[in-house]
């Protein structure tokens, strides 16, 4: 394949002229938030399974149309969105660079310290920019309960609680194309709630507390139905350099009603400082009606009624940062390749540390 320049940055005169590969069921999240917009131009289109390609196809006609990748990467355009399964993601995102695309990548970045190293290195050769696309860090919630920890409100931080429960019932239909190639993963040592899920909450916890010095964890496996286990009940326990304790519970209630239009499931995360706490109390569901923010200290607590509280709010604000990246408003592409990979080597050393049975003791970068 004939390998491009990658498009200069920033692009200031111009709408981003935008490709997508991968249009399952994170599209209708990720590619909703370019419907409408100036700045992004949606150019070229791209799954195996043309029904996915068509349903997209009518929101974007001017868009060139594709069930083959190498094609794709023959047409002109800056940035390609990687939306395929993760144990794609070592070779899509590997080739799209190496094309001479800068990318945005779904999280995790890949299943292993390997391929993401292929992949940081492809982005190196080619001089491409590398973006991770993780929603959670723009979730307006979770930035605000980073703005009232920053801010001194509730002390100085000495611990997190974040908790993960799937609940059984609620959310959108999920196709079984989708659910094959998680239990294919789960199989695989990476399950959908520790490692595919537990991603966005060692994000999160990086973001706001730095470098780790120490992971452990003590997962299970549950079986849903026959041949197909989750890996739940789990308890992940770390410390941060700055000396933040976080503990991560993930459990599974599969007669639990959670509301969501998206994914289900009960999320919470807790930041307890000297002087009180701050709590997110949803992420991914409506679930009970609660403000999605409480500050508690002196005896009174505070409450947020009115963020962006849904879902989707978090890809709106991953796709403004990404693109004003592009534009070079911002300097750092959020999350970077490199800050991507020091989450997975928290991920991987928790997943280690299950099958030896003590905790890991992380370098802290
Ligand atoms: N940020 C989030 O909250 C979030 C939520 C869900 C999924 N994700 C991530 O998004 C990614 C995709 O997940 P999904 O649930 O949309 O999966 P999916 O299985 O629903 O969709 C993946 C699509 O990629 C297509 N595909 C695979 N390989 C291809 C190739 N080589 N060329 C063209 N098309 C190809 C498939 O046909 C399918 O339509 C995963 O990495 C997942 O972890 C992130």
């Amino acid at each position: 394949m004939t390998t491009r320049m990658p498009t200069p940055l920033p692009i200031r005169d111009r709408p981003v002229r935008l490709m997508i590969v991968g249009l399952g069921q994170v599209s209708e999240l990720v590619v909703t938030t370019y419907v409408g917009r100036e700045d992004v131009e949606i150019v070229g289109l791209c799954d195996r399974d043309p029904a996915r390609v068509q349903r997209w196809a009518e929101v974007f006609p001017k868009a060139r149309t594709t069930a083959d990748l190498d094609e794709m990467l023959t047409w002109e355009a800056d940035v390609v969105d990687v939306l395929v399964p993760t144990p794609a993601h070592g070779t899509v995102a590997t080739k799209v660079l190496t094309a001479g695309f800068h990318v945005q990548l779904q999280k995790p970045i890949a299943r292993s310290l390997e391929e993401t190293d292929e992949i940081l290195a492809a982005a190196a050769a080619s001089g491409a920019q590398l973006r991770i696309l993780e929603d959670y860090l723009f979730f307006p919630p979770i930035v605000k309960l980073k703005e009232v920890v920053d801010s001194g409100e509730i002390g100085r931080p000495v611990g997190v609680h974040m908790k993960l429960v799937g609940t059984g019932a609620g959310g959108w239909d999920v196709p079984m194309s989708t659910w094959q190639w998680q239990f294919e993963q789960t199989k695989d040592g990476r399950g959908m709630l520790v490692f595919d899920h537990g991603w966005h909450q060692l994000a999160v916890a990086r973001w706001l507390f730095g470098p780790v010095t120490k992971i452990f964890a003590w997962t299970s496996l549950t079986e849903i139905v026959p041949g197909i286990a989750l890996d739940a009940p789990s308890t992940l326990v770390w410390e941060h350099e700055n000396g933040v304790r976080a503990v991560l519970e993930i459990l599974l209630a599969p007669e639990t009603y959670f509301r969501s239009d998206w994914y289900t499931g009960d999320e919470r995360i807790e930041v307890t400082g000297t002087k009180g706490y701050v709590r997110c109390n949803r992420i991914s569901a409506f679930g009970v009606q609660e403000p999605s923010v409480e500050v508690y200290h002196d005896g009174e607590i505070r409450a947020f009624h009115a963020l962006d509280d849904l879902l989707p709010a978090g890809f709106v604000g991953s796709t403004e940062h990404g693109l004003a990246f592009f534009r070079g408003e911002v300097d750092e592409p959020v999350l970077s390749g490199a800050a991507s990979r020091e989450v997975l080597v928290m991920l991987m050393a928790a997943l280690e540390s299950a099958q030896i049975g003590r905790p890991i003791e992380l370098s802290g970068g």
